[in-house]
């Protein structure tokens, strides 16, 4: 039985359009996590015996958004075996789709070992460049063409605008701005209700899925070229971290080293509905890697900071005052004397986005997700 799918617009033209490398940069909910499927099975069911990857930045994007929409999009005759624990989609045809996440470096390395044909990155801008960097050079299995797209939304000027607006090699690199108003699948009150929601600069990105340069900035000195690094220093006079437990944002923790009073932002780890548990892990590991140091700590949640003690972390309630934790990082910025690694996507978007609010300067906003 052949399915037939009905896509919007801008899903058409991004479905026909020829070009190697494609990046959908959409509103929320225009329909980005559909056409990455849809393009997934295209490829799949085209290139028979072929393996593609998708990836996410967590797993819980995996299961919550990539899996959950699986069903739409993978026609149930076509597959020969799901397997949740291996990660891995296997059709009839002979083709497999392997589904990765990205979250920590150790992930984002493993993605080295791979040989595929294609690959589709969903909310592409909340990673780095370099999982975009390792994942061409994969594109190399013997005796396939190669294609790979990416879905997000803006987050800021990062490395999606440099490679297909700024600098797009011709005809290899094309990208689709797409607000959220041509998916026609949405309802009237949902797009209504989003409208209503997101006001100037913030719904031109969030809504029309335009790269934009925020006004009332917190952090107007953030400049990407000056302050983004790819090569930190290996030994560090001390090594702090900061955590946020996240209940409306996603939990963070950061790596923070300190070598003759320059402070570098060395690693991060954001994720959404994450348990204190595994954070307590995702905290050990960091130590292992960037050294011991003291965990300054959100101090809304004063059990999880008890649970960090427990198991044998030096954490310690933050001073979570805004205006002198904005002071100083103002006047580091200004003397540059912080630089945020290259990897660590999420902290430079909330370097370009993080602004204050339109009816009240003093206030910054939250950053939202
Ligand atoms: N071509 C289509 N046919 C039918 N339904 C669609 C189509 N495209 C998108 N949808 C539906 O519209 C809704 C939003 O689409 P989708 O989740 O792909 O958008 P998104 O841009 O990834 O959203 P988000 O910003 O939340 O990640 C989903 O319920 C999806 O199934
Ligand atoms: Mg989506």
């Amino acid at each position: 039985m052949q399915r037939t799918i009905e896509l919007t617009s801008p899903q058409w033209e991004f479905f026909n359009n020829p070009a190697k490398f494609k990046a959908f940069i959409s509103g929320i909910g225009a329909g980005k996590t559909a056409i990455g499927w849809i393009l997934a099975m295209k490829e799949a069911t085209q290139q028979a015996g072929s393996r593609g990857l998708i990836v996410a930045p967590t797993y819980t994007l995996i299961k919550d958004v990539i899996w959950w929409e699986m069903d739409k999009w993978v026609p149930r005759q076509l597959i020969k075996e799901f397997s949740e624990n291996k990660k891995r989609l296997k059709l009839k045809n002979g083709s497999e789709i392997l589904f990765r996440s990205a979250d920590n470096p150790r992930h984002i390395e493993r993605l080295r070992g791979l040989s595929i044909a294609w690959f589709w990155i969903d909310e592409c801008t909340l990673l780095p460049k370099l999982v975009w960097d390792i994942l061409v050079g994969r594109l190399r299995q013997p005796g396939y063409s190669y294609k790979a797209w990416i879905t997000g939304t803006p987050k800021g000027f990062n490395w999606v605008y440099e490679l297909f607006i700024k600098d797009p090699i011709p005809d290899s690199y094309i990208l689709y701005g797409v607000p959220t108003k041509s998916n026609i699948f949405l309802s009237r009150e949902y797009i209504q209700s989003l409208e209503q929601q997101y006001k100037g600069q913030f719904a031109l990105q969030e809504l029309e899925g335009k790269f934009v340069k925020f006004e009332g900035l917190v952090y107007p000195g953030f400049d990407i070229k000056k302050h983004v690094v790819d090569a930190v220093p290996s030994e560090f006079d001390r090594v702090v971290y900061g955590v946020d437990w996240g209940f409306r944002n996603p939990a963070c923790i950061l790596a923070l080293g300190i070598k003759n009073d320059v402070a570098y932002i060395l690693q991060e780890y954001y994720a959404p509905k994450t348990t204190d548990d595994e954070l307590i892990e995702i905290a050990k590991q960091m130590q292992q890697k960037w050294g011991v140091g003291t965990f300054y700590c959100d101090p809304s949640e004063p059990a999880s900071i008890e649970k960090f003690v427990r198991a044998g972390i030096d954490a310690v309630k933050a001073n979570n005052e805004i205006t002198p934790g904005i002071k100083a990082v103002t006047s580091l910025l200004e003397s540059d004397r912080l630089y945020v690694h290259t990897s660590c996507q999420n902290t430079i978007n909330e370097f370009q986005m993080y602004r204050y609010d339109d009816n009240d300067k003093e206030t910054p906003l939250t950053p939202s997700y």
